[in-house]
């Protein structure tokens, strides 16, 4: 059977990784995963549960029982729980307080390494995150990793209607000890903070079509 390609996309808090990991991946058609995503939703099952995400033990536990199943819904893969993902609900401020501490959870991180290593089965991905080129995938040719000045990076969360402290974010996620935020070996460094999307996703386009002849 031919192997996936995967197109690891990392980089910081609002650095365009979703943008343009949407744009490269409809570009190539192919599927697009969010595993930022992933870890919000489970942060949102814990707080369902009322499990306290400052208890590594607790949170560990309960992703250990979590039933749940990856599901590709319009070139989009994401976990569901109890067959319900739950959109809006990953994205409010309860669940971004959550999701860093749920993320450094190490038994956490090997189970959706795991999950995020399954998504080959769903054809050519382009997965954007924290680990993937340097953890989940460190193995693909196709690594990128973005990043944009933090007065810009403010600007634009700020432009979403989202107040937080990205240098505090970018702080917990690249001094976790397990798999923690980095520039992948190998990775081709983006700064877009004077970019467009179509610029920056232009850019990562020219560069996988260097390297995959036939999509030329
Ligand atoms: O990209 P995002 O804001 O949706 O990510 C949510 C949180 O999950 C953030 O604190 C970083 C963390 N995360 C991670 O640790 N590893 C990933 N591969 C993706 C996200």
């Amino acid at each position: 059977m031919k192997r996936s390609i995967v197109i690891a996309i990392d980089g910081t808090s609002a650095s365009g990784k979703s943008t343009n990991a949407k744009l490269v991946a409809k570009a190539f058609d192919f599927v697009y995963a969010d595993t930022g995503a992933m870890y919000r939703t489970l942060a949102w099952h814990c707080l369902q549960k009322k499990v306290d995400v400052h208890d590594p033990k607790a949170v560990a536990a309960l992703c250990r029982r979590w039933k749940t199943s990856l599901e590709c819904v319009g070139g989009s893969i994401r976990l569901l729980v109890d067959g319900y993902f739950p959109e809006r609900e990953i994205r409010t401020a309860e669940t971004s307080a959550a999701v860093p501490h749920v993320a450094a959870v190490p038994q956490v991180r090997d189970w959706m390494k795991k999950k995020q290593r399954e998504c080959v089965r769903f054809g050519n991905l382009v997965m954007e995150g924290r680990d993937i080129g340097s953890n989940v995938f460190p193995d693909t040719e196709f690594k990128f990793y973005l990043d944009a000045s933090l007065d810009e990076r403010s600007r634009r969360r700020a432009a979403e209607g989202v107040q937080e402290n990205l240098a505090a974010r970018d702080q917990r996620d690249s001094q976790r000890a397990t798999a923690p935020l980095m520039i992948p070996l190998g990775a081709i460094v983006i700064n877009n903070s004077r970019m467009t999307a179509a610029e920056t996703s232009g850019t990562i386009i020219e560069e996988i079509k260097k390297r995959l002849p036939e999509t030329r």
